[in-house]
């Protein structure tokens, strides 16, 4: 039941937001959120009004505190949502030597666990053409088909990484691209020990970042959401 009634007051939180596309409403819900706050005599009204009881001896009351509930909601949801936007994104793949070696969890668990949101994922098989316009900017390199020979030769997992910094800080936590010089406690010092077999790619700037998400993945594909643990994450004190 109280569910139900969570749900119905996030979907009416979030009709407010769509239905006002302008800056003045926002400011206008954050001071209403404010009035909300004080006006919500504490919590038990609100939680009261949440439940649908009117045991608290004035039905309307605890209705009346449901509505003004109502854009202290519609305010957390348009914070959550202007924090997404701000989010930058990075291309992420598990080359075919991680993934025939059962990598392919401790390498997702390192980018979870440091707070990162996963946004696309999916096992691909790209084709030698599709490789090289990955690496198009290695072409004049004396590697470069051996190396597109290899990203061609098996599975690969694709992933998108959501986050503050995700692109930059991405690549620390992969590592120096040569593994005999990559640092202990990076994914290529930990697990890989020759640069011919590094075991993962991650865009190296914004524009990379952009075409490659773009060469892997359809619009469609890339999910935003708002995680859970999102407030415990991110957050000035
Ligand atoms: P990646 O693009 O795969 O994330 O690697 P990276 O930025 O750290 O290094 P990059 O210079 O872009 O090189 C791409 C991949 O080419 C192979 N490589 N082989 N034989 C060599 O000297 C040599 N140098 C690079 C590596 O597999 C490297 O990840
Ligand atoms: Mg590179």
């Amino acid at each position: 039941m109280s569910s139900l009634l969570c749900r119905s007051v996030s979907r009416a939180a979030r009709s407010l937001l769509s239905a006002s596309k302008n800056a003045r409403f926002y400011s206008e819900g954050r001071a209403a959120a404010a009035v909300a706050a004080v006006s919500l005599n504490g919590k038990l009204p609100f939680l009261a009004a949440f439940h649908g009881r009117s045991d608290s001896g004035n039905a309307s009351r605890s209705w009346v505190s449901g509505v003004l509930a109502l854009p202290a909601a519609a305010y957390m949801l348009q914070e959550q949502e202007v924090h997404a936007s701000e989010m930058e994104r990075t291309f992420i793949a598990i080359k075919p030597d991680g993934v025939q070696r059962g990598l392919i969890s401790e390498i997702i668990s390192r980018f979870e666990r440091k707070g990162f949101k996963l946004v696309a994922i999916k096992v691909a098989a790209p084709s030698k053409a599709f490789a090289q316009k990955h690496y198009h900017d290695l072409k004049e390199r004396p590697f470069f088909n051996g190396l597109c020979d290899f990203l061609s030769s098996g599975p690969v997992v694709a992933m998108v990484w959501e986050g503050e910094g995700v692109i930059r800080y991405g690549r620390k936590l992969i590592g120096a691209t040569d593994p005999q010089k990559s640092e202990p406690g990076t994914i290529r010092g930990d697990l890989a020990v020759v640069v011919g077999r590094n075991i993962i790619h991650g865009s190296d700037g914004p524009e990379t970042a952009k075409d490659e998400i773009n060469l892997w993945f359809k619009p469609e594909e890339l999910v935003s959401y708002t995680s859970n643990a999102e407030k415990w994450i991110y957050g000035d004190n």
